[in-house]
């Protein structure tokens, strides 16, 4: 039987509506109701944190100017944060191919710019420095830098932090392991791996959530933002295109993840130039 403790940790349809709310004015999240449970015991544990038992009164706090810094932890605790190294293989073999064609501009002192705009945990960004380094190894010595954004603070820690316990090490295979990570021994005697500063001076990771102005001036050659979008509704995707289009340069491109479409491209001046890959139309 419950304690009347957990009855009231039990996530009640209007608690469940303030939160859903909330987390699309902050965040563009659209929670839908079969999430509940899930969300339900997310939550439980900022409510233990916080010594708060019910979520009526966990709403009041977030809802309140004292509940700034809980608002934050609490999109951390919503959004969903899976990635792999090396996720969607193809769009690094087109990343190859666009460095094959910035090089020139490269060594002439030219910038290329990438932005991974909700890089949950740095693997993207991180399998894109190792996909760079492996087709030109020069470009340590050049200016090629990332920007790795999410709006989750926890993760961009983690990223900041660049240490990655063996089994999220998945897909890195080991010539690359160890040219690009330094191997240790984690508290609970797993191995681990941290990227090696030859990475690390490469990618920038900042908190930055999608829906806000963006602070950066010079716009980006790449942008990859997959499978982020997928976690927001058309009125905020198409809202983001338009977005992306004036962030890029005229001969940049837009990653997406596998299962996100610009579904009419043309009305935002993009051309789909491969799978979940979209070019700025010419003028
Ligand atoms: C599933 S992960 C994708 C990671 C990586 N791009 C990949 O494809 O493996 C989605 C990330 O988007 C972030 N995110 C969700 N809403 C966001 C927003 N409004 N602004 C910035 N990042 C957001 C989440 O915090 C999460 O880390």
């Amino acid at each position: 039987m419950n304690s009347p403790a957990q009855v009231n940790m039990q996530l009640d349809d209007a608690s469940f509506r303030a939160i859903s709310d909330l987390a699309y004015r902050e965040s563009g999240l659209t929670l839908v109701a079969e999430k509940a449970t899930m969300i339900q015991s997310r939550l439980r544990h900022r409510l233990r944190a916080l010594g708060i038992d019910s979520f009526p009164d966990y709403c009041t706090l977030i809802g309140s100017d004292d509940g700034v810094q809980e608002r934050r932890h609490l999109i951390s605790a919503l959004t969903t944060n899976v990635s792999h190294f090396f996720r969607e293989k193809h769009h690094f073999e087109t990343l190859k191919k666009m460095l094959d064609t910035r090089l020139p501009h490269l060594r002439a002192g030219g910038q290329m710019r990438i932005w991974s705009a909700g890089c949950s945990n740095g693997q993207e960004a991180v399998s894109a420095v190792m996909t760079l380094l492996e087709h030109a190894p020069e470009v340590a010595d050049l200016d090629l830098r990332i920007l790795a954004t999410d709006i989750d603070p926890e993760v961009v820690s983690f990223a900041r932090a660049g240490t990655y316990a063996e089994r999220l090490m998945g897909g890195v295979p080991d010539p690359l392991r160890a040219r690009y990570f330094e191997a240790g021994a984690g508290a609970e005697g797993e191995q681990e791996y941290t990227t090696k500063d030859l990475v690390r001076r490469m990618i920038r990771f900042n908190e930055l959530n999608l829906l806000k102005p963006w602070p950066m001036t010079r716009p980006f050659d790449l942008i990859m933002c997959r499978n982020v979008v997928i976690y927001f509704d058309a009125q905020t995707q198409t809202a983001l295109w338009p977005r992306f289009h004036k962030t890029l340069k005229p001969d940049g491109m837009l990653f997406l993840g596998h299962s996100e479409r610009i579904s009419d491209p043309s009305t935002y001046k993009f051309d789909c130039v491969g799978p979940t890959t979209y070019a700025p139309t010419p003028p």
